[in-house]
């Protein structure tokens, strides 16, 4: 997979791309990450990106032309239709499905606001491109769109075929059947006197599987009862 990140702080993205999971998948070539500084496309002595807004108010808002001098620049690096995403408060949610979705495409061009907004022209002429999406990563503001971004790659990539070192543990965990993950322990069998539950140590694959679910589906009730109504 290729991705393409723009973005006005490139430099927020360099420790992320090289760690764990992500790191690992960047060096063995399972997706390659493109970083652009949409600053580069900026004209006039102060390479502006932002302005104040038409009407007043408060904040600045970023402005059209260098963003979508940038986005094409990035399309016209490769063939074949990218999926564009604008990481936004005003976007649908990222779920697990989305993620699922998202990790199928051969290629990403995820754009960064920052400032108070995006020009809605901005927003207009992504959208009326092919396969673009506007994603938020939940209810809450925050202020430029690179944490999310690096969120929607950390869920995108370690679905790719070989980004995790067990194939098996991506689709057993939270989320790939609508539940929650059932409780995990590892040694040592007793700490501080909590024990590991007998039926984990007992060798019976069986129902061992039959527990987990259980606890799974009861995880599930307890805390997120919404997932049980929902197709995540
Ligand atoms: N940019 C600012 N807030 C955001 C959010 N919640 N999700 C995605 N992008 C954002």
């Amino acid at each position: 997979m290729r991705i393409d990140v723009l973005t006005l702080f490139p430099e927020v993205f360099e420790r992320f791309l090289s760690t764990s999971i992500i790191g690992r998948a960047v060096a063995r070539g399972i997706v390659t990450v493109r970083l652009t500084n949409f600053r580069d496309f900026a004209t006039g002595v102060h390479r502006s990106v932002d302005d104040r807004p038409f009407g007043g108010g408060p904040g600045m808002v970023l402005m059209c032309p260098p963003l979508i001098d940038a986005l094409e620049s990035v399309e016209a690096t490769a063939e074949g239709g990218p999926t564009r995403v604008l990481l936004t408060p005003q976007g649908e949610r990222l779920t697990q499905a989305v993620v699922r979705d998202l990790s199928s495409v051969p290629w990403l061009i995820l754009i960064c606001g920052h400032y108070e907004g995006f020009d809605e022209r901005i927003r207009a002429i992504v959208a009326q491109r092919p396969g673009a999406r506007e994603i938020s990563i939940g209810d809450f503001v925050l202020s430029g769109g690179e944490p999310a971004a690096m969120v929607l790659i950390d869920a995108v990539v370690r679905l790719l075929p070989g980004a995790l070192g067990d194939e098996q543990s991506a689709e057993s965990e939270s989320f790939s059947e609508g539940l929650l993950e059932y409780p995990q322990y590892t040694r040592p069998r007793a700490f501080r006197g909590l024990e590991v539950p007998e039926v984990l140590i007992s060798g019976d694959h069986a129902r061992i599987a039959a527990w987990r679910r259980e606890q799974a589906v009861r995880r599930t009730q307890d805390r997120r009862p919404d997932l049980l109504e929902s197709d995540n």
